[in-house]
């Protein structure tokens, strides 16, 4: 589980680095430095006379958006060949979830809960972007994300600090590799720094609040695991932070990052964010924006060019020192020596036939088959059986739709290499049964019911209908946020419909967030949630529906039974009135004109249960696994130790299969209040039916360590919970005591 920190640059070379660094900046211009300061964006497959003027001056530092690789190599002929300096280009561009190879969407990944297939997935989409000539992804994005409602949950890897810093680690090793300098390695770059996942009312770009506490707590682990593994760039987010713009937020940029973190890797902001710090009414104009965003801690700014307009001026009136803009230089500089771009920028041609070979499609495919949840599963409808199905109806719009499998920021997949669930189908089914398609509704979103007829036609002569609906890829996603995360358009409808048939349903949904499924879900047999799977999707879904492979996806984030209860997470405050059962249903049947305090009490809602639909963690299997003698075998242990706790996991059912072992810890008396569930360690583990096998967990108590009211990261003594299972519902609990150091 362990990842090794990503060595940027090998060790002996560093000072060496650094000389070549001093002697380089020692003969810039200042307009020059500021040129390495500045991220424009391409001109898609060619090179404007404007863009080649300015890369010649060196006013260009980096490139986003530019995937041509014949594009590429001239931009960085010009700034070899053609500056003065011959500084090459960093080659930005957002390889989010793979690049010819789409993988799920990192939600999903982090459903598989297995750091291994996240180190894949990214060390695969960095071959494939780094033959295509980029040199630096804007990944991965680690924004904590507790409201479905937001788009950019898709991105995200969930809801829980411990599981994203810990597939974090992962992923920032498989973009970078062991040494950046490698052929195939890319630079990564930790974003939104920070807060940006808390946005209010889940709307993008909205204003965030974040008691220093919770920030510390929640949302800036991650960021500071992937900080101190060797992460090459992080990126400020576009968000408000308690009142100042995290472009220009000194305290977090500068005191955090810098000072307290010791991060030594190029900032850069977000698209346009330097310039809309006026409109967030922080700055005055695009001068003041420069002037802040760079003095909080911006070095590159990213698409706009406010520092290529104002930093000269800002620099000559003695604004910002001279020292800081070499110190910004200095540290992209230092990126572009350690991606080994000063040796070599240009990229070789033919090793763009590698991409999509039949190594990166497996490792697709068993990516998105880890990541599939299967929510629900009566009288074991799946696995189908081959032999008893005679005609299989296959309906809904995603069924047969390889854009829209991809999911969001996707941008260099293509629709036709995908493979979508209809054509896997087809390969499974050969002539043992027949498939018959109809979509139902045209798009995800579409309220027209004239294609209802076909799809319940098919479905009224089917033994099963298995219903591939869900989101279309554009409805989550930056700016793409959802007040009602119920199943769009009429599909809610349709599957009245096809329930009406009498026809056993088997749903698939496709979605870059948890949906709210309490209408549907009683209508339905089995639900396999798969998020948006890629390009491998069609292969993945037909081996879980015909059990080839046994779901092991796990939730990374909490699916709540309505909006209304949002936020909910499972790592929440106990409260001084807690919700139980006897109050809400005390609360749930109040006689009229009760008074006001006879029933209940507690931090709940009249009209919904205080539980989630799916707790995080959760997920079937087509096996069952039983957890049984928990044991702590040091159950007094000091500050500065470990504890070891061990678990009998039992695979009882009828299916060899992979389980993701959960162990969760609750501090039950803190200085300040802790939450009643932390993850705090998961495994996969693969079991054949009928064995069991020991599950050992060390703990050291740094990670039972928390930020007190004086904002100290201390561990603190006193009594521990501990619970080992299949989800965060687990109940098999042991406990244990930790102490101070003597
Ligand atoms: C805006 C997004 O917020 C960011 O994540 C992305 O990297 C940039 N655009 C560049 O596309």
């Amino acid at each position: 589980m362990s990842v090794k920190s990503c060595q940027q640059l090998h060790p002996l070379d560093s000072l060496a680095t650094e000389a070549k660094v001093i002697t380089l900046l020692d003969k810039m211009t200042l307009d020059e430095k500021i040129g390495q300061l500045s991220q424009l964006s391409g001109d898609g497959g060619q090179v404007s006379k404007e863009l080649r003027k300015a890369i010649k001056q060196g006013q260009v530092g980096s490139i986003i958006n530019e995937v041509d690789l014949d594009t590429i190599n001239e931009l960085q002929r010009i700034a070899i060949k053609e500056s003065r300096l011959g500084i090459p280009l960093l080659i930005g561009r957002d390889v989010i979830h793979g690049f010819n190879t789409i993988f799920p969407i990192p939600l999903a990944q982090a459903a598989s809960w297995s750091p291994e297939i996240v180190e894949q997935c990214a060390q695969i989409s960095a071959i494939e972007a780094s033959n295509s000539g980029i040199n630096w992804t804007f990944a991965p994005m680690i924004d904590i994300a507790r409201d479905p409602r937001w788009g950019r949950i898709a991105e995200s890897l969930g809801e829980d600090p411990y599981l994203c810093k810990t597939l974090a680690k992962s992923m920032v090793k498989g973009f970078q590799g062991e040494y950046l300098s490698n052929t195939n390695s890319i630079a990564a770059c930790a974003k939104h720094f920070a807060g940006y996942g808390a946005s209010e009312g889940g709307k993008d770009y909205n204003t965030t609040n974040i008691a220093e506490n919770e920030l510390r707590n929640v949302y800036l682990p991650p960021f500071k695991a992937i900080a101190d593994t060797g992460v090459a760039t992080f990126m400020a987010s576009f968000s408000d932070l308690n009142g100042v713009p995290a472009t220009g937020n000194d305290w977090l940029l500068s005191d955090v990052l810098r000072d307290e973190w010791r991060y030594s890797g190029p900032v850069i902001s977000d698209w346009e964010a330097v310039p809309q710090l006026v409109t967030h009414g922080f700055a005055f104009d695009k001068s003041d924006a420069a002037n802040k965003a760079f003095t909080a801690g911006v070095d590159i700014e990213m698409a706009s060019n406010c520092y290529l307009s104002y930093l000269t001026s800002l620099v000559s009136n003695n604004t910002i020192a001279i020292k800081k803009i070499d110190d910004s230089v200095k540290r992209v500089l230092t990126l572009k020596f350690k991606l080994g771009l000063f040796e070599s920028a240009t990229t070789l041609p033919n090793n763009q036939n590698n991409a999509m070979n039949l190594q990166h499609l497996s490792i697709a495919k068993n990516a998105a088959t880890k990541s599939c949840v299967l929510l629900k599963n009566d009288n074991q409808i799946l696995p189908l059986s081959k032999l008893a199905i005679t005609n299989l109806a296959v309906i809904g719009p995603l069924a047969d739709d390889g854009y829209e499998q991809m999911g969001t920021w996707a941008f260099d997949g293509k629709a036709h290499q995908s493979h979508t669930c209809l054509n896997a189908l087809h390969a499974y089914a050969k002539d043992s049964f027949k498939i018959h398609h109809a979509v139902g509704l045209e798009t995800s979103r579409s309220n027209h019911n004239d294609g209802f007829y076909e799809a319940i036609a098919i479905a009224k002569n089917a033994d099963v209908a298995l219903m591939v609906l869900g989101e279309e890829a554009i409805l989550s996603g930056e700016a793409h946020c959802r007040a009602n995360i119920d199943l769009p358009g009429a599909q809610e409808d349709l599957i009245d419909e096809i329930h009406k048939t009498g026809t056993p349903i088997v749903l698939v949904i496709m979605a870059g967030r948890p949906l709210t499924l309490e209408k549907i879900i009683a209508k339905v047999d089995a639900i396999l949630f798969v998020w948006h799977p890629g390009t491998m999707a069609g292969p993945a879904i037909a081996d879980l529906v015909f059990g080839a492979e046994s779901p092991s996806g796990k939730l990374p984030v909490t699916f709540p039974r309505s909006v209304g209860q949002i936020p909910l997470y499972y790592a929440q405050k106990n409260s001084g009135r807690p919700p139980s059962e006897d109050k809400y249903l005390a609360l749930n049947s109040i006689p009229v004109r009760a008074p006001q305090t006879s029933f209940g009490m507690a931090a709940t809602y009249l009209d919904i249960h205080f539980s989630p639909l799916f707790a995080f963690g959760y997920g079937l299997s087509y096996s069952q696994f039983g957890y049984t003698n928990i044991k702590v075998m040091n159950k007094l242990i000091t500050i500065g130790s470990f504890v070891e706790i061990s678990v009998t996991v039992s695979n009882i059912g009828n299916f060899t299969a992979e389980e993701v072992v959960q162990l969760y810890i609750r501090d039950l008396v803190g200085s300040v209040t802790r939450p009643i569930k932390e993850l705090k360690g998961f495994q996969r583990i693969k079991l054949a039916k009928g064995k069991s096998t020991e599950v050992k967990f060390k703990l050291h108590t740094d990670e039972l360590a928390f930020y007190n009211r004086h904002m100290e990261c201390k561990a603190e003594a006193g009594h521990f919970n501990v619970w080992i299972g299949g989800d965060s519902n687990a109940t098999l609990q042991a406990e244990f005591e930790v102490t101070d150091e003597k």
